[in-house]
């Protein structure tokens, strides 16, 4: 039996008809059709399928779609304003933070919601390390990833953000 899950998808009310027992990382990439956000270990460990709900990082894989009821989710699909790549897209992409990609979405979402919070406290590597602990990457060994954070950031400060 399918039940209608009702949310906030990317700032646009979505209803989807769900399996109750989907994950939302099953619902966001099969019905949502948000393939952005990838399937890796299905059990908390690489941050690849990290989105935010109600504006907190989480794995997806670990979320019943079910309990998103009535919330609101943000994908890295999300942060394309008409078709153009968010300024922390550019930063990951001049900083060559990304090189396969597989972890660069979740990774993202991660690094967003820090440089929201964060204001006009300036990011330090150790900062960004301990945040991003939980996003596996395989091939950058993180140090243009913390780069990408910290131009990513001066970008916000420079009011070139959204
Ligand atoms: S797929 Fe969710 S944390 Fe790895
Ligand atoms: S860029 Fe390949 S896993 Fe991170």
């Amino acid at each position: 039996m399918k039940i209608p899950l009702t949310f906030v998808l990317n700032n646009q009310e979505t209803t989807l008809m769900i399996d109750p027992g989907q994950t939302l990382l099953e619902v966001l990439r099969g019905q949502g059709g948000m393939t952005s956000v990838h399937r890796s270990c299905e059990e908390g460990e690489c941050g690849a399928c990290t989105v935010l709900l109600d504006d907190e990082p989480v794995n997806a894989c670990l979320v019943l779609a079910a309990s998103v009821q009535g919330a609101s989710v943000m994908t890295s699909e999300g942060l394309v304003k008409d078709g153009t790549p968010h300024p922390l897209m550019k930063a990951f992409t001049d900083e060559l933070g990304i090189q396969c990609g597989f972890c660069t979405p979740g990774m993202l979402m991660n690094a967003y919601a820090l440089i929201r919070k964060a204001g006009d406290t300036e990011l330090t590597d150790a900062v960004i390390r301990k945040t991003l602990e939980g996003n596996l990457c395989r091939c950058t060994g993180y140090v243009n990833i913390v780069k990408s954070v910290k131009t990513a950031q001066k970008l916000k400060m420079a009011g070139e953000w959204w």
